[in-house]
């Protein structure tokens, strides 16, 4: 009897709630606009498309290499290996490059050696993932997986199979990153793969089957801060009153419906399927709503860069947008963007899917105002306000 009791005593201890710091750094492709290379690279990038009309078919993924902000430390195997990853709600797989990726893309990153894990487990299947920039593919494994930084308290997520990349194309050779660890539902996994956090709910490891994100600012975005990940709770530290939860229209990505986007004297009474992607460093939507919310910010389309170029001092009201029954209101300080050259950007670009996916993703300006609630267990998205003045 005793026994029993300790051991649930013990169970009880194990869920938790665990909190991962991430820092932040501008994108690749802020970086290449802030250097003025970024229109030659579209050049190039296009000029190769037309060339390989198998590339352009491609379905869209809504993550590009040259996209991702906000970064978190995790280790993998026994002992910890580190690695830096893109926490990313747009995908569901995690990857990292191993020691057998040769190229040039992997020279500087991070590499995952399984003959130096005592806990690594072989998989054997094989891998790729497409992007709209790039790809990245190799074999699967499992192993130990750890979210945080090695030396402080990490939550571990025992047996979780991930990609080691023996090939990443080389869109992502000049990023900090080593690899992508997908937050979304397992049928959006490559593989079917059991991405990492289900893993660790399906292990009874957190409280709840959830986790909070936010994302911080500074005013500027010259200097934002990094951000928190909870998982297993609502982020009371950083996030106000809950204001709503939605029910998601599909739970692959984190998919919902919003209508009625607004700025100024732009209306759009439309209803459409958006989605919450931390991956994404702007608000993605179709070309004709984003056009008319860019012109009612004063914002002026640049076609060699494909950017809205707006005054950094412009204050052209909030962003609203309509979720359920509740209006949610984007400020400028979230939606314009500075390249670090006294050139700010509105923060917005026209996004075609192709149809059956989702018509707006909903990236970092808004998950900077609002703090989202990913609730996997629920199939549900919650909001509340960002406390970061
Ligand atoms: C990630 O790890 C590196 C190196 O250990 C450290 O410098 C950095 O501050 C860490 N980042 C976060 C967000 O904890
Ligand atoms: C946006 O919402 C705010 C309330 O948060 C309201 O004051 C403003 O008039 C709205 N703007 C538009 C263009 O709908």
């Amino acid at each position: 009897m005793r026994v029993i009791v300790i051991f649930a005593l013990v169970g009880l201890a194990l869920a938790a709630v665990h909190e991962h710091k991430l820092s932040w750094r501008p994108s690749k492709k802020i970086e290449m606009i802030r250097r003025g290379e970024y229109a030659a690279y579209l050049e190039y990038k296009n000029k190769l498309r037309a060339a390989h009309p198998e590339l352009a078919s491609l379905s869209e993924n809504v993550n590009d290499f040259g996209d991702f902000e906000y970064l978190g430390n995790i280790t993998l195997g026994t002992p910890d290996q580190n690695f830096i990853v893109v926490l990313d709600t747009g995908s569901a797989n995690l990857w990292v490059p191993a020691t057998n990726c040769n190229g040039k893309p992997c020279k500087n990153k991070h590499k995952f050696d399984s003959t130096k894990s005592s806990t690594f487990k072989k998989n054997g299947r094989d891998w790729s993932i497409q992007y709209g920039s790039g790809d990245a593919g190799g074999i699967l494994g499992e192993d130990l997986l750890k979210f945080g930084q090695t030396g402080q308290q990490q939550l571990a997520v025992p047996k979780t199979t991930f990609g080691l990349a023996t090939h990443i194309s080389s869109d992502f050779t000049q990023d900090a990153t080593d690899g992508i660890l997908g937050l979304a539902f397992t049928s959006l996994a490559v593989d079917g793969v059991v991405p990492p956090l289900i893993n660790a709910i399906n292990q009874g490891l957190l409280d709840q089957p959830l986790f909070t994100v936010w994302l911080e600012h500074r005013g500027s975005l010259n200097n934002v801060g990094g951000g928190v990940f909870t998982y297993g709770a609502v982020d009371t530290t950083n996030c106000g009153p809950l204001i709503a939860y939605q029910k998601l229209s599909s739970a692959t990505y984190f998919q919902f419906k919003a209508s009625h986007f607004t700025l100024g004297s732009y209306q759009n009474t439309k209803s459409y399927e958006v989605i919450s992607d931390t991956g994404t460093s702007f608000l993605g939507g179709p070309e004709n709503v984003i056009s008319g919310l860019a012109k009612a910010a004063g914002a002026k389309w640049h076609a060699s860069e494909e950017v809205y170029y707006i005054p950094c001092n412009a204050n052209p009201g909030p962003l609203n947008i309509t979720i359920g029954s509740n209006l949610y209101s984007i400020q400028p300080v979230n939606y314009i963007v500075d390249t670090g050259n006294n050139q700010c950007l509105f923060g917005a670009f026209p996004f075609d899917f192709g149809g059956f996916g989702p018509s707006w993703i909903l990236g970092d300006p808004f998950i900077r105002q609002y703090c989202n609630i990913y609730d996997l267990g629920n199939k549900q998205i919650g909001f509340a306000p960002s406390l970061q003045k």
